[in-house]
């Protein structure tokens, strides 16, 4: 494992040029992608770099880890709607090479299926994004999901929900599931960059990166995998 330590916007710099390099090496990259505060500036990075030149995404692929179930892509707070605001709306991408599981599938279980299946059919990610959430959450995969999940339908827990009511008008807007890659899903790619930012990130870090390997910090996991890379602000690596 790597670990960078810097300032954030080093951070979000230095992230945004390991996925231009991915894509360079590979224009047809799959790039596993991440929703929350967390990426949003180094998602801005790379639409500088694309605006710049230095990097298409014409033949890139991406699969966001998770959604909410139950709303609408048009949702302002849908995870869809976060990447078209964040990232996609900005860049060559063609539309049908974005994938996010769809939050108002008929029958979620069959959906989740099929995401797998378009993850694997696409050859596997290449460079899955991570955040990480304060009980060590990656995806919706909350404590106590086993390592050898894959996609499925997962409840939130009352953290998560507590802490994504920010871009809700209420708590109670917050929806209680989602569908979200498993744990394996997440592990089956064959790079990994986990950011997190800020002294409130600097508990769940340290459990994460030096503490036990267990489901009920599953971030954890991640010393598992044979190359992921940290950037870490001075906050979040402040208990290291
Ligand atoms: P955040 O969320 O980036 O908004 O802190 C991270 C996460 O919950 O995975």
């Amino acid at each position: 494992m790597n670990i960078f330590i810097g300032s954030k916007e080093e951070c979000d710099l230095k992230g945004a040029q390991e996925i231009v390099n991915q894509i360079k090496n590979k224009p047809n990259t799959v790039l596993g992608l991440a929703t929350g505060s967390t990426p949003i500036d180094m998602y801005g990075n790379l639409i500088k770099k694309y605006k710049a030149g230095e990097v298409s995404f014409a033949k890139v692929k991406t699969f966001n880890l998770d959604e909410y179930l139950g709303i609408s892509r048009d949702h302002p707070c849908s995870y869809y709607n976060f990447m078209q605001e964040n990232l996609f709306k900005h860049i060559d991408i063609p539309q049908d090479s974005v994938h996010l599981p769809n939050g108002e599938a008929a029958d979620p279980e069959e959906e989740c299926k099929n995401y797998e299946k378009l993850i694997e059919g696409s050859g596997g990610i290449d460079l899955q994004v991570l955040g990480i959430g304060h009980n060590g959450h990656i995806g919706f995969n909350e404590p106590g999901t086993p390592f050898g999940s894959v996609t499925q339908v997962v409840d939130l827990t009352e953290s998560t929900i507590n802490a994504n009511s920010r871009f809700f008008d209420s708590p109670d807007q917050v929806p209680r599931q989602a569908l979200s890659m498993g744990i394996k899903t997440i592990m089956q790619a064959r790079r990994i960059l986990l950011f997190a930012y800020g002294a409130d990130k600097a508990e769940i870090i340290k459990e994460a990166l030096k503490g036990p390997v267990t489901p009920e910090v599953p971030a954890s996991v991640l010393q598992l995998h044979p190359d992921v890379s940290v950037f870490l602000d001075h906050e979040a690596a402040s208990r290291l």
